[in-house]
């Protein structure tokens, strides 16, 4: 299983990632981490993983779909089984997305197919949510629309502030996204247009989140 991740900020997924490969946990390796933000600490968690990593200026391109095709000619050189989007902030060109097809996946810190876009934990709260949490998915052509691996729900508490719910959801994605991540590893993945079926998960077998099994 070789992935190339690409992010643009913090990069505490990958770092999730980066440690489920490290503890064995999911067998391969990530061969590349691609961040459009020169600055991102994500490029500094690569290099704490000894993970090779580059960034690529999107600035020095005219539009956007040529600066995804310099993506997709880079990343297509390490042959990778899967692409992952972790916290990358970019707009994907329908010629990356068509590119990439069923070997692009993504998290979203909301339950899609509520509060996609930016700020999702922002915009639950103001919608007064009582429950959200982070969805893992298929990357399609609609924004954070595609069909869902994993989620995970996580309660909204009357006092909870975009910052306290985003700390929340993000000790349930650094979770589930080595989880999905494992199951495609293992072959266990199976798409059947908008259902995505991971043979042998224990789902309704624990009381909540029941599909999280090893992480
Ligand atoms: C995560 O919360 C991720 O779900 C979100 O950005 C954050 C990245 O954090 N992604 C999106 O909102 C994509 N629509 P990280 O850099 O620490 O992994």
């Amino acid at each position: 299983m070789k992935l190339v991740v690409l992010i643009s900020g913090r990069g505490s997924n990958l770092k999730a990632i980066s440690q489920a490969f490290k503890e064995g946990k999911i067998e391969g390796k990530i061969s590349l981490v691609i961040s459009n933000k020169k600055d991102a600490h994500g490029l500094e968690v690569a290099r704490e993983y000894g993970i090779p990593s580059e960034f690529h200026d999107p600035s020095i391109f005219e539009t956007r779909e040529e600066y995804d095709r310099h993506l997709v000619e880079r990343i297509k050189k390490e042959n990778p089984d899967l692409v992952v989007l972790a916290g990358y902030m970019r707009i994907l060109s329908d010629y990356f997305i068509e590119s990439f097809e069923g070997k692009l996946i993504n998290i979203h810190p909301s339950l899609t197919p509520a509060f996609t876009g930016l700020k999702a934990q922002k915009q639950a709260i103001q919608y007064g949510a009582k429950f959200s949490g982070c969805t893992v998915h298929f990357v399609t052509k609609e924004l954070d629309a595609g069909p869902v691996i994993i989620q995970a729900v996580v309660p909204v508490r009357p006092e909870d502030t975009e910052e306290t719910l985003s700390d929340k959801i993000l000790q349930y994605e650094h979770r589930v996204y080595p989880q999905a991540i494992k199951w495609i590893s293992e072959g266990r993945i199976k798409i059947k247009g908008r259902q995505v079926i991971v043979e042998g998960a224990r789902y309704g077998t624990l009381p909540v989140n029941p599909a999280l099994e090893d992480f």
